[in-house]
Order: structure tokens, then C-alpha cells, then sequence
């Protein structure tokens, strides 16, 4: 029984949602624990015909029998949560954290107004940058502020003490990724806070000696919202080419397109204290590969990727996602043991 935190490798939208929830429904959680900076991120889930995007509710709410945490590190805005749990009818499920900061509309506007933000850096407008500030300055609320919070406070980190101490399995999900992680991404093109795993599980409140694996996301063709430098980046012409078409889930801004950067995958993987690899998209690297569920399913093109990948990163692939679906996986953690 154990305590997992995954994390996105490239510079975020690696298909975490995805991997979370299929985690979730394999290992029951007791508890899923959202780390991460806040309502900039978002999160994809698809199951069955149903697609559904979230920004602050745990991407593995589709997990019925966990309860859905928001760490303390992580910011909250209240109407996107009041939102989703409503959208997703996940009441008495959620809680949040007594000291989760607070993004009031101020914080929005801030983010939306600064050229330097908005323009320079491209963020999402979500208004976690000027909130983190506030949080900084000491200035901010706290989630336990807010009257409409109240029926959702709880203190996490002991929540998620009390079932390790039981022997349950608890997830932590990260979410960015370590590419515009605040201390190790591409700086000042960065969000507004650090994104490996030891912030993840500073979040959430859970010790470094606490947890037992940590699950790096790649996607075999990484991403980009927003500015900044993206040595592998491809051009619209040849992702077009190649059919790969992706749009922001909060912005909804075109997704720059790259080639896999096996320099960039270690380094994160390093930092992350990586145990684990998760390979996203590998249906784009051979499109023969789309719904597999078996390793035996996959070709000689998308082994010898998967080869290199392994080899770059140096620390085990296990899962292996082959379609936004959330049962298009294949799970190999069972042949580690
Ligand atoms: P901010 O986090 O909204 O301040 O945006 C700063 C930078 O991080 C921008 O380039 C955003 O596009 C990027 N960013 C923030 N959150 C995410 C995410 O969840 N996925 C991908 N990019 C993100
Ligand atoms: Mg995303």
C-alpha cells in the first residue's frame, strides 16, 4: 500500500488526467490529492463517449469510491470549484484544504490586465500568478475565509496521514509540468510556482520520506501553451502534416507541437526522483498502435520508440497510453515485481 505522486515531464498537458484516473481505478485510492499551482491547469478525462475537463476538482474523481482532496499549496477559485463539482455532481466528495489560497476576481483581473503576463509571458488569465504574489506578500485569504467554502474545509495532510497509517493507497496528482516549473522551466516563461514532485508533495502536505513512487508523464510528441523556448518544436506545417491538431483545455489556445527531447526527459525525470514512466500518445508515433492494451499489440515502430525512451529517461516506462480513452492502456507495473 502506498503513496504515488504523478507528475508531467515535459511543460505540461502530457495526458495526466488520463493516467490518473486510470491509476485510480486500478490501485482504489482511498484518497486522490491535487497538488499543482491551481485553475490555470487543466485536465482531460475521457471515458466511454464522455469527455470532461476539469481545472480544479482531482482528475480522478471518475474513481467514485476516493475522496477528492485540493492540497494546501494549491490556490483555489471558489466559482471554478462551486462549478465543476456541481458539472460533475461530486458534492460530498470534494474538500479542500483550511489553507488553500484564495483567487478572488481582482487576482483575475490583474492577470488579464498585465501585458507582461497575459503578452509576454502568455499566461492563462486564471489569475494564479498575482494570487501566488499575494500569497507571498501575505495579503491573500485563505480557503477557511471564505463562508462558501465552509462545508468543504478539512485539514489533508492529516487525512492522508491517517489513511497511510491504515495501509491505503493515496495518489497525488501533480499538474503543469516540470518545463514551466517556477524554479527549473524555461524562467521567466514559467507559471507561477514549481511543479516537480517534491512541491507536489510539499501541497499536499505529505513528507519526502512518505512517499513511495513517483510517476513521470511524457507524451512521445510534447507540447506548449503559451511563450517560451521549445528546442524541439516542430513547425504548423509538418505537426499538421502529421495530423497532430491539440487545443488548450483553459484557453483553448493551438498547443505547440514538438518532437520527442530525450535531453529534457532526464533532466526532468532526475529532479522528479522519477521511479516510474508513463509514455502518452504512442498511437501518434504508429498509428497502429491506437486502443492497444497489451505491450505483445504494439509494433516494431513504437517498440524501438519506446526503447529509446527508455533509454533516454533511464528509469522504467509501465504505462504506456495508446488513446484519450481512459481503458486505451497498457499497464506493464504488474511485470516490474
Ligand atoms: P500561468 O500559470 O497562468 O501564469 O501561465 C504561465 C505559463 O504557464 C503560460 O505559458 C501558460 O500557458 C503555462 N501554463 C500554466 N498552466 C498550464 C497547464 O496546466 N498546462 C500547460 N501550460 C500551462
Ligand atoms: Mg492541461
Amino acid at each position: 500500500m502506498s503513496c504515488t505522486i504523478i507528475v508531467g515531464g515535459f511543460f505540461g498537458d502530457e495526458g495526466k488526467g488520463k493516467v490518473v484516473a486510470h491509476i485510480a481505478y486500478k490501485d482504489k485510492p482511498v484518497i486522490i490529492s491535487r497538488g499543482g499551482v491551481g485553475p490555470n491547469a487543466g485536465h482531460t478525462v475521457q471515458v466511454g463517449t464522455r469527455e470532461y475537463g476539469v481545472r480544479m476538482v482531482p482528475s480522478g474523481f471518475v474513481y467514485k469510491d476516493a475522496k477528492l482532496c485540493i492540497g494546501s499549496g494549491v490556490l483555489v477559485d471558489p466559482r471554478v470549484l462551486k462549478h465543476e463539482v456541481e458539472m460533475l455532481g461530486v458534492q460530498g466528495r470534494v474538500f479542500v484544504d483550511r489553507r488553500c489560497g484564495i483567487i478572488t476576481e481582482d487576482h483575475i483581473t490583474r492577470d488579464k490586465g498585465s501585458d507582461h503576463l497575459s503578452k509576454k509571458i502568455g499566461s492563462t488569465g486564471s489569475g494564479c500568478g498575482p494570487a501566488n504574489a499575494d500569497r507571498v506578500m501575505r495579503v491573500s485569504p485563505q480557503a477557511k475565509d471564505l463562508p462558501e467554502l465552509a462545508e468543504y474545509l478539512m485539514d489533508v495532510p492529516k487525512a492522508i496521514d491517517d489513511e497511510l497509517k491504515k495501509g491505503k493507497n493515496i495518489l497525488l496528482e501533480g499538474t503543469q509540468g516540470f518545463g514551466i516549473s517556477l524554479y527549473y522551466g524555461t524562467y521567466p516563461f514559467v507559471t507561477s510556482k514549481d511543479t516537480s514532485a517534491s512541491q507536489i508533495a510539499a501541497d499536499n502536505g505529505v513528507g519526502p520520506t512518505k512517499i513511495d513512487d513517483v510517476i513521470v508523464v511524457f507524451k512521445a510528441y510534447p507540447t506548449r501553451v503559451g511563450e517560451g523556448p521549445f528546442s524541439t518544436e516542430m513547425s504548423v506545417a509538418e505537426s499538421d502534416a502529421m495530423g497532430i491538431q491539440e487545443f488548450g483545455t483553459v484557453t483553448h489556445r493551438k498547443r505547440r507541437i514538438g518532437d520527442w527531447d530525450g535531453g529534457m526527459a532526464r533532466y526532468s525525470a532526475m529532479i522528479n526522483g522519477c521511479t516510474q514512466v508513463a509514455i502518452t500518445g504512442i498511437d501518434r508515433v504508429d498509428k497502429e498502435c491506437f486502443g492497444a492494451t497489451k505491450y505483445s499489440q504494439l509494433t516494431k515502430k513504437a517498440k524501438d520508440f519506446l526503447k529509446i525512451a527508455e533509454d533516454d529517461i533511464d528509469s522504467p516506462i509501465t504505462l504506456i497510453s495508446t488513446g484519450p480513452e481512459v481503458t486505451q492502456i497498457i499497464d506493464l507495473r504488474d511485470e516490474l515485481v
